[in-house]
């Protein structure tokens, strides 16, 4: 199981050592793979924190390039200097607020897999996909869009996160059984495009208004193999209850 914390714009540098430290000191000898994404600026301080503990870091988003005139960006080589490998890509917050699109998404992935990162590849549909019924089509093709020219080898450095637009920041969880059916799409689709093994073998988390009340049942589904977790990864206590939960 996975568990990990999208802290989007949120906590300064103190707060994110802050932060670790008490998820770090509460989580005890778990066998989740607890994992937080603070932003660009506190990657430094969150790298330092989390040295010496189970915590992995990971980047809310990155460039393609290796360098250059990109103002305001970040490359995969500067998330590496820092010991960073993990890196989130496709956040339905960078698609719909910052205009990415799949194609852009498909070269940061070549990026991060060439380079040896590990990708947590996000997608969902939005409230008018699943109330138009297209809801299945719409993540077969973001998946097939953003994921599917990769060759079967690169899969074992991508974690797919199921986020359903419709759920997130909104209080608004799919249901273990809306999550589970999906899930299951997801991995059928993989069997399609590759291999039963290959399906088997990805892990594929939820997204959306996972809370410490809802967690345990949305995880005790099979196809559920753990969470990325946006407003309860800002405190400890909750994280950590999601992380007792997977
Ligand atoms: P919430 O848990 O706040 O709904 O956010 C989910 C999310 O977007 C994680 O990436």
């Amino acid at each position: 199981m996975i568990v990990a914390g999208n802290w989007k714009m949120n906590k300064n540098a103190t707060e994110t050592t802050e932060l670790i430290g008490a998820i770090s000191n509460g989580m005890g000898d778990t066998s989740t793979k607890v994992m937080v994404a603070p932003p660009f600026v506190n990657l430094a301080a969150a790298a330092d924190s989390a040295k010496n503990t189970n915590i992995i870091v990971a980047a809310q988003n990155m460039h393609f390039a290796e360098s250059g005139a990109f103002t305001g960006e970040v490359s995969a080589s500067m998330l590496l200097h820092l010991g960073i490998d993990h890196v989130i890509l496709g956040h339905s917050e960078r698609r719909a607020l910052f205009g990415e699109w799949d194609a852009l998404l498909a070269k940061k992935a070549d990026t991060a897999l060439d380079k040896n990162m590990t990708v947590i590849f996000c997608f969902g549909e939005e409230l008018h996909d699943r109330k138009n019924d297209i809801h299945f089509d719409v993540v077969k093709n973001q998946l097939s869009e953003g994921l599917f020219h990769l060759e079967a080898n690169n899969w074992q450095n991508i974690i797919l996160a199921y986020e359903p637009v419709w759920a997130i920041g909104t209080g608004e969880t799919a249901s273990p059984e809306q999550a589970q059916e999906m899930h299951a799409f997801i991995r059928k689709t993989l069997i399609e495009r590759y291999d039963p093994d290959l399906a088997d073998g990805v892990s594929i988390l939820y997204g959306g208004s996972v809370k410490p009340g809802n967690a345990r049942d949305i995880f005790s589904k099979p196809d559920v193999d753990g969470g990325l977790i946006g407003g309860a990864s800002l405190n400890a206590d909750d994280f950590l209850a999601i992380v007792q939960s997977a």
